[in-house]
């Protein structure tokens, strides 16, 4: 490794950075707009580009092998060169850093602790290095620790509390504006771990939670499309934890980006078609933005309207929830027994649980590890203030204990939820199913009953044109034999009500 004010190794096509200052020395330059350099593998360029309808000047890293522009990393967001005059440099204290024409400092890596000389390259997985030259080889600064808006293979989101880091996306202002948008994408591990995006300070989407495999909470994303994610937890380093992905397919891009409206999208490049297909993205439909219908409100996209409330709850205010205006949500419709101190004392007026199939757990649960299922459910009965539970395979029992918020029902993704409702509630579900039998049975018979009659009547008619015709021969056994009024009343108005009821009987006898 040889050490002088600067080294360039030039490989045909590739070209590896190597820059090297000495604090006493005056700054290197790296890149003068509009030279770019490619990084080892040939992977991703570094240079000066304009987003969408810019003419402003951003130092970025995109694809080199991908024909349509698409940026990944943009250092000086906030801070455009306005012309082409922007130079990229390793300034005299070591850092990375942008400046102008007129030689205004635009944007730097500012690190303060660098101690040594230091080296910057661009490695094939898109990330930019800034590295002391000593044999340590301490990376001092990465592109990586400063992500945009692209979630690249092998970065990272999360958090590290010991070092004060966190690391998250942040959405563009629009496709000409890479300055800081909106929208956030950040790894929630407040309890079971879970992606949420953020629209300012409001949650605007969330994956559910994290079952080792998947995010249980967003519909239609199946394993296959996660291979390669995982969590980090470094056990050392307290509190420390991370989501990363490293797609299994080397031989075809893949990124993940959140949008300028706070959509993240994830895209496979199709080298045959030359173009980037979306593979998958959230949120996706109204349902899936945060707390859409409201607290203990249930969405469900193939319902219209979207929103419901919970079995056993109803809306908040009636007037609001029929116009759409589903925010205020739905409130218990009969209270919880438990808590209550119980007048006559009733065991069977216990409250009981609810459960709920294929749906994205709620907001906000208490995760207790080492439970089974029995244990769950036994912790959540016996404490009021727990309201529902749910035991998905890979997390165990979740607790809830406040206002249920952004629940979905899904049609093929999800796991079970249960929600502790009062007993009246139970029972009106059973009273329904009742009812609904009773009903169904009851139009069965009046129905055949009425048949019968019809048919009845108009065999009688045929009957007894027959008969005016003279010809009696008709093989009618069953019909004629018990049924048929006796043909000699049949000119002395026969009593009706006798016959219906006679005919009626016959007529069950044959259901
Ligand atoms: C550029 O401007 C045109 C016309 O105003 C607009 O249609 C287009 O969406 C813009 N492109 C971007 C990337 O903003
Ligand atoms: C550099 O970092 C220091 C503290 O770490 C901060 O106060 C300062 O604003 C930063 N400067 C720039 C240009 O980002
Ligand atoms: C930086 O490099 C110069 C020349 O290569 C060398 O003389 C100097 O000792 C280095 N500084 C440190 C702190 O290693
Ligand atoms: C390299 O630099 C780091 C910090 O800048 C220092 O702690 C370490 O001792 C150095 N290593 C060597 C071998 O000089
Ligand atoms: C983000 O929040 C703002 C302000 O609350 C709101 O007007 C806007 O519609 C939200 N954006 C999305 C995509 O929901
Ligand atoms: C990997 O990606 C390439 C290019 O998109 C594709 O042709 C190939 O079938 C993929 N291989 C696997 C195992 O998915
Ligand atoms: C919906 O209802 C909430 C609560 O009453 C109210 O604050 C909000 O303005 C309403 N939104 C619309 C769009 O009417
Ligand atoms: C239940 O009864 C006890 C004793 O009669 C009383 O101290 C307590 O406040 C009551 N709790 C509620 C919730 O009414
Ligand atoms: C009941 O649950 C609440 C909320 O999770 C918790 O704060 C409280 O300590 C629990 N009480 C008992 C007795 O376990």
């Amino acid at each position: 490794m040889g050490i002088g004010r600067n080294s360039v190794t030039f490989v045909p096509l590739v070209i590896i950075l190597y820059f090297i200052t000495l604090h006493s020395c005056t700054a290197i330059e790296i890149i003068r707009d509009p030279e770019t350099v490619i990084s080892s593998g040939g992977a991703f360029k570094l240079g000066f580009f304009s987003p969408g309808n810019s003419s402003n000047r951003y130092v970025g890293i995109w694809y080199n092998k991908i024909p349509q522009q698409t940026v990944v990393w943009v250092a000086n967001r906030a801070n455009p060169v306005s012309d082409s005059s922007g130079v990229l440099m390793i300034d005299n204290d070591g850092n990375l850093a942008i400046v102008d024409g007129k030689r205004r400092n635009l944007w730097t890596s500012n690190v303060t602790d660098i101690a040594y000389n230091t080296t910057v390259e661009l490695l094939d997985s898109g990330n930019l290095v800034l590295q002391e030259v000593n044999s340590s080889g301490r990376i001092v600064w990465e592109s990586f620790k400063y992500p945009s808006h692209t979630l690249l293979p092998t970065m990272k989101i999360g958090v590290n509390p010991k070092l004060g880091e966190k690391l998250k996306l942040t959405s563009w202002k629009s496709n000409s504006d890479p300055s800081i948008g909106d929208f956030s994408l950040e790894l929630d591990s407040v309890s079971i771990p879970q992606v949420i995006t953020w629209n300012g300070s409001k949650r605007h989407w969330r994956t559910g939670p994290w079952n080792n495999q998947i995010f249980i909470g967003v519909r239609n994303m199946y394993s296959v499309y996660l291979d390669g994610f995982s969590l980090i937890r470094d056990v050392e380093q307290k509190g420390s934890i991370y989501i990363t992905y490293n797609y299994v397919n080397t031989s075809s891009s893949e990124r993940f980006f959140l949008d300028p409206e706070g959509t993240l999208i994830d895209e496979l490049w199709n080298e045959v078609e030359k173009e980037w297909v979306q593979r998958w993205l959230g949120p996706r439909k109204e349902c899936d933005i945060y707390g859409t219908c409201g607290p203990f409100g249930v969405c469900n996209i193939l319902n219209s309207p979207i929103c419901s409330c919970l079995k056993g709850f109803e809306p908040k205010s009636i007037k609001e929830w029929s116009m759409g205006n589903w925010s205020s949500g739905c409130a218990r419709r009969t209270e919880l027994q438990c808590g209550r101190n119980n007048t006559n004392n009733e065991k069977e007026k216990e409250d009981g649980f609810l459960k709920l199939q294929t749906m994205k757990v709620p907001d906000f649960a208490n995760w207790v590890s080492g439970f089974n299922f029995k244990d769950c459910q036994e912790e959540c009965t016996k404490n009021c203030s727990c309201i529902a539970l749910s035991f998905p395979s890979g997390i165990g029992c979740m607790l809830w204990s406040e206002d249920l918020l952004d629940i979905q029902k899904f049609s093929n993704a999800g796991v079970d939820l249960y929600i502790r409702v009062a007993h009246t509630e139970i029972d009106k579900k059973k009273d329904a199913r009742l009812i609904i039998i009773i009903t169904v049975l009851l139009g069965v018979f009046s129905i055949s009953y009425l048949g019968c009659l019809l048919w009845r009547w108009m065999t009688q008619k045929r009957e007894k044109k027959i008969k005016y015709n003279g010809n009696l021969h008709i093989d009618r056994a069953n019909f004629t034999s018990i049924a048929y009024p006796d043909p000699h009343k049949l000119g002395e108005n026969p009593d009706l009500t006798n016959f219906q009821y006679q005919e009626a009987s016959n007529c069950n006898t044959q259901l």
